[in-house]
């Protein structure tokens, strides 16, 4: 758990052993994404990289609403110049950067920065209540925290302009069938199933789980070629590992494998 004085727009637990539960704190401005609130989600991202005991995270917004998107009370205060300036864009780094799994738990709306923010997830379970939307241009602007990248990537280019060019949400089962979410639960069970999938990966050898997401991320990145090269090299290291020994020992053994990250 973060020791320094605790966050007022999240609120951070640790429901199961390795896993932390992210919750965006902000229910009467729909967890709108405001500078404190970026502030302190990237703090939190970065100490539960750090923390040896965090394997996975799990974040959410509320029963209703996911997170609304960006602020626009604050950004209707802010110019071209302090919207280029402002440290909001770091506070997304380490999200960016995030190193182990990161799952999100989304019910309800999730637009603008909050679709950003759940596609900044390695897995997205929604919620039957979920609606995902990038719909900046309703307001004169258009995606700022990836979304027009990460969007495109994930459901293709026809689904992706329809949603950044007319602002169009789409419902959970739409975002399954394209491939934004992995799962379509009952919306009351969202959260507990994202905390009990982290908890399934959180049983698996953390430094395995990590190359491995290292490698599928970069394949959005690199060619065939290159990719398969880097999954070579990180799958010698995985060879490596104390982890290795105990899997394949207590598949032999007929026991279950303890990992240790080592
Ligand atoms: N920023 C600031 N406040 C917001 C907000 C946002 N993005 N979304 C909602 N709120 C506030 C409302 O202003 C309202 O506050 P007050 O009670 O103080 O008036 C409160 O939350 C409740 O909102 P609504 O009354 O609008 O609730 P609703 O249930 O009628 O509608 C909604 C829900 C469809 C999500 C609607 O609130 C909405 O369309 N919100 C804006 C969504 C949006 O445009 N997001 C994109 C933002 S830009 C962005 O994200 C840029 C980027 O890429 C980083």
């Amino acid at each position: 758990m973060p020791s320094k004085s605790p966050p007022k727009d999240i609120a951070v637990s640790s429901p199961n052993e390795h896993v932390w539960l992210v919750v965006l704190n902000r229910p009467s401005q729909l967890n709108a994404l405001s500078a404190n609130l970026m502030a302190e989600l990237g703090r939190t991202m970065t100490d539960a990289a750090g923390e040896d005991e965090v394997r996975c995270v799990v974040i959410t917004g509320g029963d209703k609403v996911f997170a609304a998107g960006a602020d626009l009370k604050e950004m209707a205060a802010r110019d071209m110049i302090a919207t280029l300036t402002e440290p909001t864009g770091s506070h997304w780094e380490p999200l960016h950067r995030f190193p182990k799994p990161l799952i999100a738990a989304v019910n309800g709306y999730a637009l603008g920065g909050g679709c950003e923010l759940a596609m900044h997830a390695d897995i997205i379970i929604a919620g039957d209540t979920a609606r995902f939307g990038q719909p900046e241009v309703n307001v004169g602007i258009m995606p700022g925290a990836g979304g027009t990248q990460r969007l495109a990537r994930s459901v293709g280019k026809s689904l992706a302009m329809k949603m950044i060019l007319a602002g169009e949400m789409i419902d959970a089962r739409a975002a399954l069938a394209a491939g934004l979410v992995a799962e379509v639960v009952p919306h009351e069970t969202t959260v507990a199933r994202a905390i009990a999938l982290a908890g399934t990966i959180a049983e698996k050898p953390p430094i395995a789980v990590r190359l491995a997401k290292e490698a599928v991320l970069r394949s959005f990145d690199i060619a065939l070629d290159g990719g398969l090269s880097l999954e070579r090299r990180l799958f010698a290291l995985t060879i490596a590992t104390e982890d290795k020994a105990e899997g394949i020992a207590a598949f032999l053994e007929k026991r279950k494998a303890m990992f240790k990250g080592r």
